[in-house]
């Protein structure tokens, strides 16, 4: 969708922080990024991307409203509207990744934006990758008006996905209890996550903070404004190897020194707490 609507430095709005594969996309495609300043809670400031979209010629907007990557943000149901109001009155489109969306704690699955999209405006992707099968590589998007020229684009790049791997999903999801197996998984990270954020809280020192998302299976976590995770990388790795997700991953310009991303879904195992616990020492 960005190489539909974009020319070399047009200007696109995303979150900051940010999944890094989206911070990679804008700059392989060398676009002016806008930054939008994101809440650990609530996701996308709409007041931010109110004012940004009023004085940048933005052409197009990327975000995540539920179990947000790095933050594990969810958006409350007002502000998705309030996003797609600020954008749809500039017609400005929206990318909607939701590739956790099955991935919710809650009773019900809540709705991405595309739900309330009357005009066409957004492009809801998403794909099993984590939730049934990462290696496959089979995703979609529901690009509203954007379909034909999305599916042109893609023909012309990769002609389709992988067939096997689309037959393969297609016959689990009709015949393999897909709906038993989501449940499950669902279950096992709301447990998981439960289970890190207590170890963390802990072991860490007193002034950290940590998320707490509905969803997803990323922790966000806040450390002493002196700590600086991205320095502390190599000599985890070299000395304890221990491999971490540094804030500075997430934004240009050396933001989120202190903070950290954590991937809640893996079991919680002796080593794995002992490799918190190393860290805890570090930033102590
Ligand atoms: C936020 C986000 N979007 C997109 C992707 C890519 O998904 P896929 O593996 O289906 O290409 C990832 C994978 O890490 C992700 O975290």
């Amino acid at each position: 969708m960005l190489r539909l609507r974009f020319n070399y430095r047009s200007s696109s709005a995303y979150e900051s922080p940010a999944f890094y594969g989206e911070l990679q996309t804008i700059e392989r495609l060398q676009l002016k990024a806008i930054e939008i300043i994101t809440d650990p809670q609530f996701g996308m400031s709409v007041d931010a991307l109110k004012h940004a979209v009023n004085s940048h010629d933005i052409k197009a907007c990327w975000l995540m409203s539920k179990y947000q990557n790095p933050l594990g943000a969810s958006m409350p149901e007002v502000n998705k509207l309030a996003i797609l109001d600020v954008l749809a009155a500039k017609h400005i489109p929206l990318l909607e990744d939701d590739v956790y969306s099955e991935l919710y704690f809650s009773e019900y699955k809540p709705k991405p934006i595309k739900a309330y999209d009357q005009q066409g405006l957004v492009l809801h992707c998403s794909s099993f990758s984590k939730c049934l099968a990462p290696g496959f590589r089979v995703g979609w998007v529901v690009a509203g008006r954007y379909a034909k020229q999305i599916e042109k684009l893609q023909f012309m790049t990769t002609l389709s996905a992988a067939v096997p791997n689309q037959l393969a999903i297609a016959e689990f999801v009709l015949h393999g209890n897909y709906d038993t197996h989501l449940r499950r998984l669902r279950r096992q990270l709301e447990s998981r996550q439960q289970q890190m954020r207590h170890a963390i809280e802990q072991y860490f020192p007193l002034e950290t903070t940590i998320t707490r998302p509905s969803g997803g299976y990323f922790l966000w976590v806040v450390l002493s404004d002196h700590i600086n995770t991205g320095e502390l990388l190599q000599t985890l790795l070299d000395d304890h190897n221990i491999s971490i997700a540094p804030g500075t991953l997430f934004a240009s310009d050396q933001q989120y020194k202190n903070c950290m991303r954590i991937n809640s879904s893996y079991l919680l195992t002796d080593k794995i707490r002992q490799a918190l616990i190393t860290l805890a020492r570090c930033f102590a």
